[in-house]
C-alpha cells in the first residue's frame, strides 16, 4: 500500500511516499533561513512559503519515489497542533487531491507522528504498550500507549517546550536560531557540571522556563563583571545548561517507564537528534533494561514520512479516515 505523508505544522514543508512502513521518498523544504533574523518562527512567512512549495515538494515525493500520483491509496495529513495558517495549507491540499483522486485522507497528530518515527523503515518493531516521548521546538510530552486509538498524555512541560528553550538561550547567547543544534555541537562533558542549573519537574511534568532565566540572568551577571563571555566561557554555561536539561529528561521518562511499568519507550522530535541525549537513554537501556526506540536522525525534525507511517497504521488497523469537515487545530 502506498501512502503520501503531508506534513506543514510549521516551518518544514515536507511530502513523503511510503509503501508500507518502508520510506521511499522523504523531502523537506524549510523556510527557516527567512526566519533567521527574527530568532523563531513568523507564522506568516512560515504560511506563505507552504503555499510557495508546496506543488513542488509533491513532484520531487513522487519523483523520488519513481511512481504516478495514481498509485497513492491513502493521504496522512498533519491536522494539529501546530501554526494555524500552516496547518491549513496542508490540510487543505490533501482534501483537494483526496477528491481529485478519490482516494481516502486521514488527519494526523503531530505530536504522536513523531514518537511513531522509530518505526520507519523498519527500524523497531510496534508492539503494545508502550510510553511515546516528544522532545521537540514545541512539545515536550510523555504519553501512554496502549493501543494506536489509546493514547494518554501523562507528563507535560508547565511552559516553554525543551527545544524552544535551547532556541532563546541560544539567541540571547549570540549563537543564531536554531539553538539546539548548536549548544550540542559546543557541548563539551568536562564542562558539564561546571555551574549548576536546574529545571522544574514535578511528578511527570515539567517547566523549563526558570532555567532559561537563570542563563540569562547568569550572562548578564558575568557580563557586568569581565566583560563580554568569551566563547571559552559560553561552553562552559551551555554545557552545563545542556546537562540539566537532558537530565531531568532522562529522570523523567525513566521514572514513568517505572510507575506505569512499561518497558519500551519510544522517542521522537527534533531535541532527540541531540548526541549528549542519545547517548544518555543508550546508558539508562543498559542500566534500567528500558528499551528506547530511537528514530533515525533523518526523521527526528518535522517530516512528511512520520505522517504517513502513523496515517498508514491506523488506517491499517481501523480503517479509519477524516471527512471533508475536518478542520485544522493550533492546540
Ligand atoms: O521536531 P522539530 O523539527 O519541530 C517541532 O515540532 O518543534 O524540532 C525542532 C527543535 C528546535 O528547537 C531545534 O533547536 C531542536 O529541535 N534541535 C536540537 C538538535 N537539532 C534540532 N536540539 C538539540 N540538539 C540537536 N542536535
Ligand atoms: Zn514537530
Amino acid at each position: 500500500m502506498y501512502t503520501l505523508g503531508i506534513e506543514t505544522s510549521c516551518d518544514e514543508t515536507s511530502v513523503a511516499v511510503l509503501k508500507n512502513l518502508k520510506v521511499l521518498s522523504n523531502i523537506t523544504i524549510s523556510s527557516l533561513k527567512a526566519h533567521k533574523k527574527y530568532g523563531g518562527v513568523v507564522p506568516e512567512i512560515a504560511n506563505r512559503a507552504h503555499l510557495d512549495n508546496i506543488d513542488k515538494v509533491l513532484s520531487l515525493a513522487l519523483e523520488e519515489a519513481k511512481i504516478k500520483i495514481k498509485s497513492i491509496d491513502l493521504i496522512a495529513v498533519t491536522y494539529k497542533p501546530g501554526l494555524i495558517g500552516a496547518l491549513l495549507v496542508g490540510l487543505n491540499f490533501a482534501k483537494a487531491l483526496s477528491v481529485a483522486l478519490k482516494v481516502p485522507f486521514l488527519g494526523v497528530n503531530h505530536l504522536y507522528a513523531h514518537f511513531f518515527s522509530p518505526f520507519l523503515n523498519y527500524k523497531h518493531r510496534l508492539k503494545f504498550p508502550f510510553l511515546g516521548l516528544v522532545v521537540s521546538g514545541g512539545h515536550t510530552s510523555i504519553y501512554q500507549v496502549n493501543k494506536i486509538d489509546s493514547i494518554k498524555t501523562i507528563g507535560t512541560t508547565q511552559d516553554d517546550a525543551c527545544g524552544e528553550t535551547l532556541d532563546k538561550v541560544a539567541v540571547n547567547y549570540g549563537l543564531g536560531y536554531p539553538g539546539g543544534k548548536i549548544i550540542d555541537q559546543l557541548f563539551e562533558p568536562k564542562y558539564k557540571k561546571e555551574f549548576s542549573f536546574k529545571c522544574g519537574k514535578i511528578g511527570l511534568n515539567l517547566s523549563f522556563s526558570g532555567i532559561k532565566t537563570a542563563l540569562v540572568y547568569k550572562k548578564n551577571e558575568l557580563e557586568a563583571k569581565n566583560g563580554k563571555l568569551n566563547l571559552d566561557f559560553k561552553k562552559k554555561l551551555l554545557s552545563s545548561f545542556q546537562f540539566s536539561l537532558v537530565e531531568v529528561i532522562v529522570k523523567t521518562i525513566v521514572e514513568a517507564s517505572k510507575t506505569k511499568k512499561i518497558k519500551r519507550v519510544s522517542c521522537g522530535g527534533g531535541v532527540i537528534a541531540n548526541s549528549f541525549l542519545r547517548y544518555r537513554l543508550k546508558q539508562e537501556q543498559k542500566k534500567e533494561s528500558i528499551d528506547f526506540l530511537i528514530p533515525f536522525l533523518e526523521y527526528t525534525q518535522d517530516n512528511g514520512a512520520m505522517v504517513a507511517g502513523l496515517g498508514f497504521y491506523l488506517y491499517n488497523k481501523t480503517r479509519v479516515t477524516s471527512s471533508l469537515n475536518l478542520g485544522a487545530e493550533s492546540n
